[in-house]
């Protein structure tokens, strides 16, 4: 792991650890990862340094939050430049961020999901939309997967279902879980059940298109419409994949076969898209896509603003309506500073890098050392196209360039 130079001035670790033993609540020492805490300093982009100048490659994301890159330049501007004009007002007057920001982010769902309402984080995402399904619907009951993280506000921590995020006092009226559908480690799973590379190591010998494991796992959520529920339900809420859980991805259909008997019996069907939404799964833009399914009401969280406290709730009119007949007031939720934050982050694009920036990006790689190509309509691809007798160590030292110059590039932007 390379190692910077330098280290921060600045509070002794000695000094956070007794300060966070002292003053901070009791939960902030259970959940340091570690044995030795991570003391951190700084970040960009995919990196991270610590507060002795040691890099560290972030595949953790802030707990899958940092959706675009630490401190990412564009995010950085949008923010500075909203500084500068007006953090905060609220939703009782009108300002343009708010709804160039709801605008673009329904752009970015399908039909009917077009109506936005705005939070600060996913548990109150998730709490809106448990009260809005019961309002709609006029049922009560509320079904997720065991193995769920869904949040940790007093009615979440109902839709929760992992004993460490339990407490012994009285929440969570109305939710009753059912068997996740893990055909990894669960008790049905065969050898290509579920759409990912990663299979678990049973055989089975399904047909195209059938799966035996996903039948037995609706078999289970059956007997949960038939014993622990009333005949009518509010929702059914699920991540398209699960997260916290444990990475759990679900059988091909599941979620499709369990939408359908959810909507017989009067229920929504919720996409918990806190972890998997905006791009996080790679091949969507939101992890319900993958499943071949249109949610009532999708709520978001942690990516949505790269950092920045934000959750939204996503329905149809409808359903928005329903929930219109009260007041409801979120002092943060929206406002200007969010909103521009949430834009920029649905801003960085795929949109091709101008000839000038691809051509300095370009000329850096040959300075140390490397020739590449360079094609495409708009001249935005870079061609690697070696001669077959390329050794391990010369890929290597062309990702490692490769990174430097794209560094390079940011840093000078
Ligand atoms: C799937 C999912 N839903 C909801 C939440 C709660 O979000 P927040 O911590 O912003 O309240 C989380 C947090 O980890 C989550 O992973």
């Amino acid at each position: 792991m390379a190692k910077w130079l330098w280290s921060i001035q600045g509070m002794s670790k000695e000094r956070m650890m007794e300060i966070r033993g002292r003053n901070c609540h009791p939960m902030t020492m259970k959940v340091t990862l570690y044995k030795e805490p991570v003391f951190i300093h700084q970040g960009h982009m995919q990196w991270l340094w610590d507060v002795d100048g040691r890099r560290y490659l972030d595949l953790f994301a802030g707990v899958a939050t940092i959706s675009v890159g630490h401190c990412h330049p564009k995010v950085t501007a949008a923010a500075e430049r909203q500084l500068r004009t007006l953090v905060h007002t609220t939703n009782i007057y009108v300002y343009p961020p708010i709804h160039e920001y709801c605008e673009k982010l329904a752009s970015n769902l399908p039909d009917p999901l077009k109506v936005v309402y705005l939070t600060n984080s996913g548990s109150e995402a998730n709490d809106l939309a448990m009260c809005m399904a019961r309002l709609y619907t006029g049922n009560f009951d509320i079904i997720t997967f065991r193995g769920s993280y869904h949040g940790g506000s007093p009615q979440t921590m109902g839709l929760t279902s992992l004993v460490d995020y339990k407490y012994p006092v009285g929440i969570g009226l109305g939710c009753t879980n059912t068997m996740c559908p893990d055909v990894f480690r669960g008790i049905w799973g065969g050898s290509h059940c579920r759409d990912s590379p990663v299979q678990t190591t049973r055989e089975c010998n399904c047909a195209q298109g059938y799966c035996v494991a996903s039948q037995h796992y609706i078999e289970q959520l059956k007997q949960t419409f038939l014993t622990s529920v009333w005949s009518r339900i509010a929702a059914f809420f699920a991540e398209p994949i699960q997260g916290v859980g444990g990475a759990v991805q679900y059988p091909k259909n599941f979620l499709k076969e369990a939408y359908k008997l959810v909507r017989e019996r009067g229920g929504l069907c919720i996409a918990d898209e806190v972890q998997t939404g905006f791009g996080r799964t790679g091949s969507h833009f939101w992890g319900f896509q993958g499943h071949d399914v249109l949610p009532d009401i999708v709520t978001m969280a942690k990516g949505i603003g790269n950092g920045f406290p934000m959750g939204a709730v996503v329905t149809t009119r409808e359903i928005a309506d329903a929930f219109a007949g009260g007041f409801h007031f979120n002092t943060f939720g929206g406002n200007p500073l969010a909103c521009s934050i949430g834009s920029s982050v649905i801003d960085a694009s795929r949109a091709p890098l101008c000839p000038q920036d691809m051509l300095a990006i370009f000329e850096d790689i040959k300075d140390m050392g490397i020739l590449i190509g360079k094609g495409g309509m708009y001249g935005q691809t870079f061609r690697i196209k070696p001669p077959m007798c390329i050794t391990m160590e010369d890929a290597h030292f062309f990702l490692s360039v490769f990174n430097k110059s794209i560094q390079n590039y940011m840093e000078k932007r």
